[in-house]
């Protein structure tokens, strides 16, 4: 992958914050990013040469938690239920793109959530548990349900 491509590209994506618990808003005028997703955190952009990466792009004030976010992804390993990271730069971290739709947009939208996916985000917590983790942030916005 053309990284140095990618990291010229990026640097034009702006993520700013607005209130402390508001979503962050994306700048800046770039064309081969894709944002995919917006956080209070973060956003989450695809790079259009390099589809199966997500960039996490994170606000200024944010940044100490991309070490943090490393961290977990560490322990977390491959287990399938939570997406690889596969590096940081100054402000974004690189982790997989998972193909799915938010278990919110589910609602927003009427579609079925199968009883499997609960049962699937429950053995995620166990797992996430059991690797000494303590997942505190699970909602609709963070679980992204996916056919397979
Ligand atoms: N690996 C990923 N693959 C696909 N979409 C993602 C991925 N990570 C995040 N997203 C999307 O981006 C949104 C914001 O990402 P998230 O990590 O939840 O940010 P924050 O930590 O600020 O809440 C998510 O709700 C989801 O829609
Ligand atoms: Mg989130």
């Amino acid at each position: 992958m053309t990284w140095h491509i990618a990291m010229q590209e990026l640097s034009k994506v702006k993520v700013t914050a607005n209130g402390e618990n508001d979503f962050v808003t994306v700048k800046g005028n770039f064309d081969k990013f894709q944002c995919i997703g917006v956080g209070t955190d973060a956003a989450v952009f695809r790079f259009v040469y390099a589809p199966h990466y997500a960039f996490k792009v994170f606000r200024m004030d944010k940044l100490a938690k991309i070490e943090i976010e490393k961290e977990v992804y560490l322990k977390l390993g491959h287990s399938g239920y939570f997406p690889v990271c596969y590096g940081s730069g100054l402000n974004f971290l690189v982790i997989s793109f998972e193909e799915g739709i938010t278990l919110y947009d589910c609602l927003l939208k009427g579609i079925h959530i199968p009883k499997q996916a609960i049962q699937d985000v429950e053995n995620a917590r166990n797992y996430a548990f059991n690797r000494g983790l303590n997942p505190r942030n699970i909602h609709l916005k963070n679980i992204l349900l996916h056919e397979s």
